[in-house]
């Protein structure tokens, strides 16, 4: 049985710092579920924010300020401790990444470039033009590489084995071979990724359906703040495609089919660089209004920035538009409209990853330390990743040092991973049944429909009842063929009855949570309403069913109050 130290699993930026930082005389490997190369953090544009203070006009910017910035953000859900963590350790963080060879933009003199997004008081984020995640993503890959850690590609884990309140391991399915089958391990990270994949739009990968966060939930771990689902502003219409923030960081402006920037009506001081939940609603308002183009899409108009500045701030997203629109850029405005984009909820961790079950940790999207609270900013996620990466990796190891082995944990990995064969063989053995590409049609729908940007009672109570109507239809899938090799179907279906789980969990504390506040915005609760919901929504898989309860959040110096932009 492969055994290892410290298991991580995921390859994308969280995963690899998580490596990266795990002590060098542990036995560490990173499973994947695709090359870490494919990762989703490849797809981040706009950049990574850290207060370098590097802005051409000399003014000075502190940790500080992007810790307020991040926790205003947040609708003042974010536990202010942690907010805090990450900002404080930001700076050592873009420096370090810089000492590995990440190719940031410079401005002239070298330093690092810096550029606004929406939410900061500060031109604080830095990029390396509109391919931050690329770079900074091969560039810990070639880290991993040289230190020798152990990479086991297209492998997808399909349950955390838990005794005792202790993790033991997990039960893997390898693609490449065919095989199900445990690995061993005294601790364990994910750093799997969000989900984006439940929703229709959505500017996600192919690969993120959320499976990790769903691993969790069902090894007993809760998950916290689900029902904050954070739509992006801008994805290119149709395709939905990111396009960056950065895009508006640089002068773009959103304009309605009147030529208005309409962003005066709802941040007259902020404009195109509120936050994106403000954003988001006010380009869906006015499309909703009958102000868009086709009905479906707003403009982002580049042009006044000039072929120089879109050719080198911005050539990933002119090569986007050529490729996927049909459209330059430099001539003609990007047709736009809100996707969803990132899960401010998670696996329930603490400020050092580690969850309620021992040996297990978690990191970047799937993970929820509270950080982002209702609302992520924007070049906040990339940071996440490798500030809290790190600190999984360092947390694990100081763990697994201590840690005592469990006796008999070959003999419970060896059952778990026989229950999980004889799942599959049950799915391959029916003749008939349904088809888990058209149930993910359906819940697609549901999610789009009834909990997208707007919400409210009548739509979120319909949407519990048909996600958990869909979950008897999971009960009759069948498998078309017989090859365990690369199949796609036994991948889809494992990951599908993950995203049942989030999804009823994400549908669950949207109708409970009878307020609006950051992301989430109820139309029937159009304020937010500190006094009964400034706290966090925990959900823990008990007994076959979603259990629902709360805990504070961590205020320790800024009292919430109206967000203004
Ligand atoms: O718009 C963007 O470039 C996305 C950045 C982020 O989600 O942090």
């Amino acid at each position: 049985m492969i055994s290892q130290d410290i298991l991580v699993v995921g390859g994308g930026l969280a995963g690899l710092a998580a490596a990266l930082s795990s002590d060098p005389q542990l036995k560490v490997a990173v499973i994947s579920k695709v090359h870490p190369l494919r990762s989703h953090s490849v797809a981040a544009q706009g950049g990574i924010n850290a207060a370098l203070g590097n802005t051409p006009d000399g003014r000075d910017d502190s940790w500080e300020s992007h810790a307020f910035d991040t926790i205003k953000g947040s609708d003042y859900l974010a536990d202010q401790d942690v907010a805090e963590l990450m900002c404080e350790k930001a700076i050592t963080a873009i420096y370090e990444l810089e000492h590995l060879g990440v190719p940031f933009s410079r401005f002239p003199g070298g330093v690092i470039a810096q550029r606004p997004f929406g939410g900061a008081g500060f031109p604080r984020t830095c990029y390396a033009a509109d391919r931050t995640g690329l770079v900074i993503l091969h560039t810990l890959f070639e880290q991993s590489i040289k230190k020798q850690v152990r990479f086991y590609n297209e492998w997808l884990v399909t349950r955390l084995v838990v005794r005792d309140g202790k993790c033991l391991g997990v039960v893997v399915y390898d693609l490449t071979k065919g095989e199900i089958m445990p690995v061993k391990a005294r601790s364990v990270i994910f750093a799997t990724g969000g989900y984006g994949r439940v929703y229709q739009r959505t500017t996600n990968a192919y690969i993120n359906h959320g499976s990790g966060i769903g691993i969790a939930y069902r090894g007993g771990v809760p998950l916290k703040d689900m029902e904050f689902v954070q739509f992006h502003p801008t994805s290119l219409y149709g395709k939905n495609i990111l396009i960056t923030e950065g895009a508006r960081g640089e002068g773009g402006y959103l304009v309605n089919n009147k030529g208005e920037r309409f962003m005066a009506d709802y941040a007259p001081s902020a404009m195109e660089l509120a936050p994106r939940d403000i954003v988001a609603r006010a380009i869906q308002t006015e499309i909703d209004k009958g102000n868009g183009f086709e009905g479906q899409c707003l403009h982002l108009d580049l042009r006044h920035l000039g072929e120089a500045k879109i050719k080198k701030r911005l050539p990933g997203i002119r090569e986007i538009c050529i490729d996927f629109a049909g459209l330059d850029p430099v001539e003609t405005p990007i047709p736009i409209q809100p996707a969803q984009h990132y899960s401010m909820g998670g696996i329930d961790v603490d400020k050092k990853c580690a969850s309620c079950v021992e040996g297990f940790y978690a990191a970047g999207e799937c993970a929820c330390m509270s950080i982002h609270g209702a609302n992520r900013l924007g070049g906040n996620s990339l940071l996440d990743t490798v500030v809290f990466g790190r600190i999984a990796g360092e947390e694990a190891s100081n763990y697994v040092k201590e840690c005592e082995e469990t006796g008999d944990s070959e003999k419970i990995l060896l059952d778990e991973a026989l229950k999980v064969k004889r799942r599959v063989e049950e799915w391959m053995n029916k003749d008939s049944g349904e088809k888990v590409h058209k149930l993910l049609i359906r819940l697609k729908a549901i999610m789009s429909d009834k909990v997208g940007i707007f919400r409210e009672k009548r739509d979120l109570t319909e949407a519990l009842e048909r996600i958990r109507a869909l979950r008897e239809d999971y009960k009759r899938v069948n498998i078309s063929g017989s090859c365990l090799r690369y199949s796609q179907e036994i991948v889809n279906i494992f990951e599908f009855e993950s995203m049942l789980d989030l999804t009823e969990v994400i549908t669950l504390g949207a109708l409970n949570r009878e307020e609006t506040r950051g992301s989430h915005f109820r139309l029937d609760f159009r304020k937010r309403n500190d006094r009964d919901w400034l706290k966090h929504t925990l959900v823990t898989w008990k007994e076959g069913e979603p259990q629902v309860s709360y805990k504070g959040v961590t205020i320790n110096k800024y009292k919430p109050v109206e967000r203004k932009y």
